[in-house]
């Protein structure tokens, strides 16, 4: 898309004492956003194309092309990748939990199916993957129940989740684990990740880290929440990483379609936004390794579909010709040294 010669400072080494900085990808961005990816940031994601859904379609079935060229990209740019994910509610084949006449399985063939799934997964990419995603978003939005509702839950109790982890810890001993969920920092939900991830560590289940996916918009959370979060999470003694950052310009119950450019005072509220929110990051360096953000420019990004079908939104540093937008002059004028 630009052919432009890049002068700015570049993110991976304007954070380079402070945390890795990673994008999400997908097998289109790695070539419309190649320029951008490899100048900005030193770590991926697979958008879409490591999940039980893309890789695992039926039992007999694995499809890893699509993943392949996201892991040979990395290589080919000396970057750090992210596995996202194992175990989900979300984009997982129904076969898994049914037997050949529709019925559910029993635990121990969903066990058997996990661990098959986990060992082809994640040592295909051992020495490529240094982190996975092993759990994600199974702690229930609201209310008192820790757990969301799902097939998981129903076949096998909550003890798929430390089983999850064992396998994936079995699978590649020396990949850091994690459990991964959004609204991380709203007071109830961090609350309830954090006495999941204390259950699992008092079992002694092999987790390293817990994945803050940080959907966030110009207004939610606050600071303060996002700060209580990260202290929360950090007294347990495991490593923190953003996985799949962005700041959505609206509230999450904010429908109107009405912006077909994004307003300069919406771009100067995050400028100010990405300000405050990099200061926490920045305090929290020694427990926060690592800071991705769900794609990489204005260009290309799920919230034009979400919650709104069709609104445009522009969540990123760089905008849709993937020039620095005022956020990220902000972040550059706070953190370069001159
Ligand atoms: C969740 C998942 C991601 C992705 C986003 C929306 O946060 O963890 O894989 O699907 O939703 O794009």
């Amino acid at each position: 898309m630009s052919n432009t010669q890049r002068s700015e400072p570049r993110l991976k080494e304007m954070f380079a004492d402070d945390f890795l900085i990673g994008a999400a990808v997908n097998p289109r961005t790695i070539e419309t956003q190649e320029e951008l990816l490899s100048y900005h940031f030193n770590s991926i994601t697979a958008e879409n194309e490591m999940k039980f859904v893309s890789v695992h379609p039926a039992e007999d079935t694995y499809t890893f092309e699509d993943a392949d060229r996201l892991a040979a990209f990395a290589r080919k740019h000396g970057m750090k990748m992210r596995g996202h994910t194992l175990v989900w509610h979300n984009q997982t084949t129904d076969w898994l939990f049914e037997d050949k006449n529709g019925n559910m399985v029993d635990k121990a063939t969903l066990y058997a199916r996990l661990k098959s799934h986990t060992d082809t997964v994640v040592k295909r990419y051992k020495g490529d993957i240094y982190a996975w995603d092993v759990v994600n978003e199974v702690i229930a939005d609201e209310g008192a129940e820790l757990l969301r509702p799902s097939k998981w839950l129903d076949i096998a109790g909550p003890e798929f989740i430390s089983k999850a982890f064992e396998y994936a810890h079995e699978a590649d001993p020396s990949a850091l684990l994690f459990y991964n969920d959004y609204n991380e920092s709203h007071p109830n939900k961090r609350d309830k990740i954090h006495t999941l991830v204390k259950l699992l560590l008092d079992q002694g289940t092999p987790i390293h880290g817990i994945g803050l996916q940080a959907h966030w918009n110009l207004y939610d959370p606050a600071l303060d929440d996002i700060r209580s979060a990260i202290e929360k999470y950090a007294s347990l003694g495991l490593q923190l990483q953003l996985t799949e950052l962005d700041v959505s310009m609206f509230r999450f119950d904010d429908k109107r379609k009405d912006l077909t450019e994004a307003p300069e005072e919406l771009l100067e509220a995050q400028a100010k936004r990405y300000e405050g929110m990099f200061g926490i990051l920045r305090e929290y360096r020694d427990h926060i390794t690592s800071v991705t953000f769900w794609g990489a420019a204005d260009d290309y990004t799920w919230l034009d579909h979400f919650p709104v079908r069709g609104r445009k939104n522009w969540p990123f540093l760089f905008d849709e010709r993937h020039q620095p937008k005022p956020a990220f002059h902000r972040l550059v004028e706070r953190t370069v040294k001159v």
